[in-house]
Parts: structure tokens; sequence; C-alpha cells
């Protein structure tokens, strides 16, 4: 499946204060809500649609109403950031929880929490995790959404590392990618550069 990197004039413009060193972690969680309602319009642009018809104060038309429910399945703790304007988009959506964590040294990422509803079956849905680095963590996170029966997955993220994007797409390769940036390599550390740092210390003030 494609990858998309979002291209848009305020998208650039929000990414550019998120990578910002300077940014505190109020402003920091503001500007990932607005930069995740413009993804989520980029990613959801394939959900099911049908027409219906309704009734003006002037006459009855056809009008073009979604048909598919959304289901979206945030990587925790980052990916909590990006949940909240989903829910204002989608207020019927079905939300499910994967924890992962990476080990500092070897990035791979452990398992310690997941809660994904059997509704996801039929779905369109979404994994959102703001950062695809080594890709290890959207890759387990994707088998778990479809061990729930989920079989049209979008991942959103915000920072992506080639990298990521090709692990994703060789484990997955039914799995479309949402991004904001496609950056340049990780460094020995696994993080993406030039990145943001990490971005669940960014968004919570932790060291
Ligand atoms: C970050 C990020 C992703 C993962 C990406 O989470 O939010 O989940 O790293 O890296 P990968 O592509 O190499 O797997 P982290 O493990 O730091 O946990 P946190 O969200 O709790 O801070
Ligand atoms: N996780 C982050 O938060 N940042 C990175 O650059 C890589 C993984």
């Amino acid at each position: 499946m494609p990858l998309q990197v979002l291209d848009h004039p305020l998208a650039s413009h929000l990414l550019a204060s998120l990578r910002d060193e300077r940014t505190p972690p109020q402003e920091f969680r503001q500007l990932a809500r607005r930069l995740t309602t413009l993804l989520v319009l980029q990613a959801t642009y394939g959900i099911r649609t049908r027409i219906d018809r309704v009734t003006t104060p002037l006459c009855e038309t056809e009008a073009r109403v979604l048909d598919q429910g959304l289901a979206v399945v945030p990587v925790l703790r980052a990916g909590l950031g990006m949940l909240e304007p989903i829910v204002d988009l989608f207020p019927d959506v079905a939300v499910g929880y994967i924890g992962l964590e990476r080990h500092e040294e070897t990035a791979v990422a452990r398992s310690y929490y997941s809660k994904v509803p059997q509704s996801v079956e039929g779905r369109f849905t979404l994994c959102v995790d703001p950062m695809l680095a080594t890709g290890g963590s959207a890759a387990q996170a994707i088998s778990l959404i479809k061990a729930h029966g989920a079989s049209q997955i979008t991942m959103v993220s915000i920072v992506s590392a080639p990298e990521g994007v090709e692990k994703l797409q060789q484990a997955h390769p039914d799995v479309a990618i949402v991004t904001a940036a496609l950056d340049e390599k990780l460094n020995d550390r696994h993080y993406i550069v030039p990145g943001l740092g990490d971005f669940g210390d960014r968004l919570y003030g932790t060291p």
C-alpha cells in the first residue's frame, strides 16, 4: 500500500513547532492535536460512504453520508496525544489501546497492555503512533489489531523514518501509511533524525 506524506502548508508549520526543542509540553500537546486533525482527514479519505436523501428548508436533495464505522487504536503512551481530535471528528469511533515500550538499548518493543474491541472487524481502522522509527512497535501493534479481525488498517504517524516505513511495508503490505514527515534516518540510538526527540517525554514533560 502507498505511503502518503501530508503536503499542506499548515501541516508543515505545525510540524516545525513540534520539532523545535524549546516548545513546552502544553503547546506541544496542542500542536499534536491540531496536526492529527489534518492527518486524520487524509487518512480517512477511503472510508465507505453512501448516498442518502435529506430535506433542506428549500427542497429534497442527495447527500453523501458515512456508511462505515471508524476504529482507532493508539499505541501507548505517545499515541494518546493523537486520540482526542479523532474522537471529536468521529464521536462514535470504537477505541482500543495497545501498550508498547521500546527497550532503551535494543529498541525492541515490549507489549505491556492490550485491549482491542472485536468491533474493529468491518470498521475502517486507524493505528495511531506519532513516531515510526524502526517500525517494530507499529508492526507489533498491527499484528495485534489484525488478530482482532480488522482488515482495513491505516497507520497514522507524525514523523517516520525510512527504516520504519520499509519494515512496516514488508511486515504488513496491505496497510496504508499516512505521515506528516518522512525524515532522513535513524541515529545509533534508534531515534529519528532530525525528528523531534522522544515524543512521549515531550508530550508529558518527563525527563
Ligand atoms: C515510541 C513511539 C513508538 C515507538 C517507535 O514509544 O511512541 O511507540 O517509540 O519506535 P519504533 O518504531 O522503533 O518501535 P516508546 O517506546 O518510547 O514509549 P512511550 O510512548 O511510552 O514513550
Ligand atoms: N520514539 C520517539 O519518541 N522518538 C524517536 O525518534 C524514536 C522513537
